[in-house]
Formats: structure tokens, C-alpha cells, sequence
């Protein structure tokens, strides 16, 4: 096999190693897979202004996120069932988040518990949080998170249902009868039946509370003295809201374009909320990250850090954990590149004209910004 030279071929590797149950769920997005595309597509229309002639024999990658010193602004997000990709799974993950110096966010639906996951040794890890009906589960849940030593909560906002996955639906996916969803086993939640359609929509109509709301955020608050990051934000209503409701930080997210199709791709949604957020929290994105170039854009429009979703899995299912720490090498390597070719050395140096985007005013007559 020839050498893999960037994130996105884990994903043809990942194609022809696993059952097409499983490469679909993790693959696809929503209905038309519009965003799906978008989301890639949006960051090709954003183009460096790179300064030269600066000092980059040192570049600075490390930043602090809610406190916590990271290695670098890459981080990792919360993907489901992660041994149906390899046995090892969210364990892996662990580990290679540790090694890199970074942040795993871990599933509620992950194959391995919070405890399980805190057995792998020291790292830095948030806990994203799917509320349920049952709110003695949740509760249970984010106190045992607390206590197994994650540091915040990644509050999903934007599944009341889950969204259109043709994929599954044909495939009539379902959690392999082999594994379980660790974190529910004893609550008799661990299972996922078999449904007509995605037995995993099944389980969020059955499960999922679709009455959520923002009284719910301040809620979590009463429960936790772990910071609660809202994710799923695309507007700036809901940033200004999220905000006032006691987020400690908020992602852009679109959920990989696997809920609503034909919601903005998040780099093209990540300044309106930057703006609305007016520094008072961080704000992170997910969504299409794949090459250094790409955390440079995301990092020149105001967000704090990145994290991924896909490239996880795919590189898991490929290597295991060194999939994974590759993946985060290159990732790291490229940004790196991309600072010391843009006359960057530290992330405070990167600055909204490093980049310039589509809804940026033509820069044909000379104003203040050159
Ligand atoms: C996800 N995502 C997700 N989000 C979440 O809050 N809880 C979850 O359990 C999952 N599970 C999940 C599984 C798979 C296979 C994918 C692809 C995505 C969404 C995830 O956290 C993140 O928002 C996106 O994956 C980011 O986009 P990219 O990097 O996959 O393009």
C-alpha cells in the first residue's frame, strides 16, 4: 500500500476494510448530502494573503482551552461507536489524543464507558452529552463523566431527531449484537434493536428528548460544575442565547451534515456567531476540517480550536491507533506549514487578513485594511 500522505485517504482505506453498514453510517450525511459537500467546498473559496519576509524558524502551535494547555488548536470530536471501526476503538482514540497533547471528546454513545476510557492513563477529555428522556440517566451519567475525570460537557443541540441518512435507512443499521453502548449497559439502554428503517433513529424517537430547550442548559449547571459547551450553534440568535443560558463555549457545528441538510457549511456560519459571541466565550467549529489550511481559515475568522469528526474513524479503521496519531501528526505538520508560510508564529499572530473570503468587499480600491 503506498504511503498515506494526507487525512483524507484514511476514507477509500476505510471503504474497503469495513462492512458497508458501517463505512455508510460513518460516511454519509443527510438527505441530498448537500452540506456534506458544502461543508468541504466552502473552505476552497477562502484564499490566503500570506506575509512574507518574517522570522518562522519558531512557530508556537500551543494554546489553552478552558484552561488547559494543548500542544496545538486540533482537537478531537465525538463520533459513536467507535469499535465497529476497530476493536480497540474509543481506547485508541484515547490514547492517541493523549499522545498529541490534545482533546478526545468523548461519545454518549461510545462502545467503551467513561471509566473504561479513563483507564487508558492521563488526557484531557470532554464528555458529549446526548439528553434523554429519563433525566435520572442523564444525571447519573454526567456525574459518573465528573467523576472518571472528563473536564467539560459537549452539549449536542441539534438532534430533538435524528436527521435523514438514506444510507442507513437502506441498510437497516443498527449497533452489531457484539458490541453495546458502555455508557448505558447498566441502565438496561445499552442495546439497539432492529428497526424497519435506521434502527438508530429508532432508538433517538424512542430515547432522545425532543422537548429540549434552553431551560435545560441552565439545568445541566444545577447537576455539574463541569463547563457546558453548547454544539450545534450556526446563528448568531443562538450564540447571543447560548450565552445568556451560561455556555462556557459554544462549537459551530452542523453535526458532519448528517442532521438538517442545507444549513450553511460551519466555516461559511463560523464569523456571524464569532461576532455575536463578542469574545465573552470561545468558539469552536467542526465540520470538513481535513488539511492545516483549513484550521488556519477556521482560526483567521475567530474560533479558538477545531475539532474532527470522520478522519477519527477512518484512520481507525485503517490503523488502530497509530491511524489516529498519524492523523493528528499530519494534521499539526500541515498547520504548521500553512503558519510558517502565511508569516505566522504563534496563533495570536494569525489575523482576519491572513485570509479573505467570498463576502469580504472587493480589495480593488485601497482602504484601511492594506
Ligand atoms: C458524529 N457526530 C456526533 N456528534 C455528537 O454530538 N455525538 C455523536 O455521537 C456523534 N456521532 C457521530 C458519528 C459519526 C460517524 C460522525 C461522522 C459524526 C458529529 C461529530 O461530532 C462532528 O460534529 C462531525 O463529525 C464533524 O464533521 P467531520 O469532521 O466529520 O466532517
Amino acid at each position: 500500500m503506498a504511503e498515506v500522505t494526507n487525512v483524507t485517504e484514511y476514507q477509500a482505506i476505510a471503504k474497503e476494510k469495513l462492512p458497508k453498514m458501517v463505512y455508510d453510517y460513518y460516511a454519509s450525511g443527510a438527505e441530498d448530502q448537500w452540506t456534506l459537500e458544502e461543508n468541504r467546498n466552502a473552505f476552497s473559496r477562502i484564499l490566503f494573503r500570506p506575509r512574507i519576509l518574517i522570522d518562522v524558524s519558531k512557530i508556537d502551535m500551543t494554546t489553552t482551552i478552558l484552561g488547559f494547555k494543548l500542544s496545538m488548536p486540533i482537537m478531537i470530536a465525538p463520533t459513536a461507536m467507535q469499535k465497529m471501526a476497530h476493536p480497540e476503538g474509543e481506547y485508541a482514540t484515547a490514547r492517541a489524543a493523549s499522545a498529541a497533547g490534545t482533546i478526545m471528546t468523548l461519545s454518549s454513545w461510545a462502545t467503551s464507558s467513561v471509566e473504561e476510557v479513563a483507564s487508558t492513563g492521563p488526557g484531557i477529555r470532554f464528555f458529549q452529552l446526548y439528553v434523554y428522556k429519563d433525566r435520572n440517566v442523564v444525571a447519573q451519567l454526567v456525574r459518573r463523566a465528573e467523576r472518571a475525570g472528563f473536564k467539560a460537557i459537549a452539549l449536542t443541540v441539534d438532534t430533538p431527531r435524528l436527521g435523514r441518512r438514506e444510507a442507513d435507512i437502506k441498510n437497516r443499521f443498527t449497533l452489531p449484537p457484539f458490541l453495546t453502548l458502555k455508557n448505558f449497559e447498566g441502565l438496561d439502554l445499552g442495546k439497539m434493536d432492529e428497526a424497519n428503517d435506521s434502527g438508530l433513529a429508532s432508538y433517538v424517537a424512542g430515547q432522545i428528548d425532543r422537548t429540549l430547550s434552553w431551560k435545560d442548559v441552565k439545568w445541566l449547571q444545577t447537576i455539574t460544575s463541569m463547563p457546558i459547551l453548547v454544539k450545534g450553534v450556526i446563528t448568531a440568535e443562538d450564540t447571543r442565547l447560548a450565552i445568556q443560558a451560561g455556555a462556557a463555549g459554544i462549537i459551530v457545528s452542523n453535526h458532519g451534515a448528517r442532521q438538517l441538510d442545507y444549513v450553511p457549511a460551519t466555516i461559511s456560519a463560523l464569523e456571524e456567531v464569532v461576532k455575536a459571541a463578542q469574545g465573552r466565550v470561545p468558539v469552536f467549529l467542526d465540520g470538513g476540517v481535513r488539511r492545516g489550511t483549513d484550521v488556519f481559515k477556521a482560526l483567521a475568522l475567530g474560533a479558538s480550536g477545531i475539532f474532527i469528526g470522520r478522519p477519527v474513524v477512518f484512520s481507525l479503521a485503517a490503523e488502530g491507533e497509530a491511524g489516529v496519531r498519524k492523523v493528528l501528526q499530519m494534521l499539526r505538520d500541515e498547520f504548521e506549514l500553512t503558519m510558517a508560510l502565511s508569516g505566522c508564529t504563534s496563533l495570536r499572530e494569525i489575523t482576519r487578513d491572513h485570509i479573505v473570503t467570498e463576502w469580504d468587499r472587493p480589495r480593488a480600491l485601497p482602504g484601511p485594511r492594506l
